[in-house]
């Protein structure tokens, strides 16, 4: 069976778990999730059928619940879950012995399946380690519930296999997923790297009594935020400046500079980088597109000004 259409494994109904069903079975796949837990295997059908009701009362779903239940099969049984499967995602607890413990089990029923972790914090060294199916394994980390937050991260090992990435990628985006591919693991990925940055700096104001905690989500919701839902730090700032990343950079990056060594990172925004930064943005737009870019921008922000007000 080729593999946009072979069924997908989910290892462990938990919410991750649960909301990863919800995903690949609207997007017309067949979905076995293993749950050992018997309190779990009870009511993972139901709220798999909650979150379909959601989606279908917000005109979020194109076709009738029960046919997306109807793709659905849970079970405790891993061999009947991963038999003839091409990825298995894991949505076990956070724990390296349970992943690997289960990473062995899938193998040795199937030892073609691509093993995809969803762990927000282990490496794939950290879960696989010496095992000899390490290279059958990436992490696959999602937005959570993935059937909302499209992004998910592909990291792999220094073991994983060339083409692996590759291979997830293409199931990960027929089933409506948007997969960034990292080059090697580091702690955190991106999402949480980033998100980090941020939370850091937030804590910071906090704690020298800059503003409260209010005050500091509104800067996020009603500023920055505004613009980060639709374009990421390198666009925002490439459309900010005329004249994009390097004109930017010739304005900001020494204030920056100064901000982060006041918080003792000193990480400059040198010379190579920003053309590197510039050179690729502008692969992405030209300068002579810069204008309609900014408008596209401008027409975003009322899209969601009338959402938010
Ligand atoms: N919750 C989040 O925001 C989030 C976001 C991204 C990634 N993740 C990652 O997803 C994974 C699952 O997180 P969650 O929030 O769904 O946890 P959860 O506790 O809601 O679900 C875990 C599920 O795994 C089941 N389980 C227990 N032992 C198992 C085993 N040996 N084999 C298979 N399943 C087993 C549990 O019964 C439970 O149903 C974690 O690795 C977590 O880091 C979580």
């Amino acid at each position: 069976m080729s593999t946009q259409h072979a069924p997908l494994a989910v290892l462990g109904g938990g919410s991750i778990g649960v909301a990863f069903a919800v995903q690949f079975a609207s997007s017309k796949r067949e979905v076995r999730i293993f749950e050992p837990v018997a309190e779990r295997l009870a009511v993972v059908e139901t709220e798999v059928r909650a979150r379909l009701q959601d989606l279908a009362a917000n005109e979020l779903l194109a076709e009738p619940v029960d046919v997306v239940l109807g793709r659905v099969r849970v079970t405790s049984d891993v061999t009947e879950a991963v038999s003839g499967c091409v990825l298995a995602q894991e949505c076990a607890p956070e724990r390296p012995e349970v992943k690997r413990e289960l990473f062995a089990s899938v193998a040795a029923v199937n030892p073609e399946a691509i093993l995809a972790s969803s762990s927000s914090a282990l490496t794939p060294s950290e879960i696989g380690g010496e095992e000899p199916w390490a290279d059958q394994l990436i992490v696959a980390h999602p937005g959570n519930p993935p059937y909302l937050i499209p992004v998910i991260e592909l990291v792999p090992g220094p073991r994983t296999a060339d083409g692996l990435i590759d291979a997830a990628a293409e199931i990960f985006e027929n089933v409506g997923l948007r997969p960034v591919r990292l080059t090697r693991e580091i702690e955190g990925f991106i999402f949480n790297r980033l998100q980090g940055a941020v939370l850091r700096e937030a804590y910071c104001l906090l704690r020298d009594g800059i503003a409260s905690v209010e005050g500091i989500d509104t800067v996020m919701k009603d500023g920055l935020g505004r613009r980060w839902a639709f374009m990421g730090p390198f666009e925002t700032s490439d459309l900010n400046v005329r004249g994009g990343l390097e004109a930017h950079a010739a304005r900001m990056a020494a204030a920056y500079e100064s901000m982060g060594a006041a918080r003792g990172q000193h990480d400059p925004w040198t010379p190579d980088l920003v053309a590197e930064a510039h050179r690729q943005r502008r692969e992405q737009l030209p300068l002579d597109e810069w204008e309609d870019r900014v408008r596209w921008r401008d027409l975003e922000l009322m899209r969601r000004k009338r959402l938010l007000g």
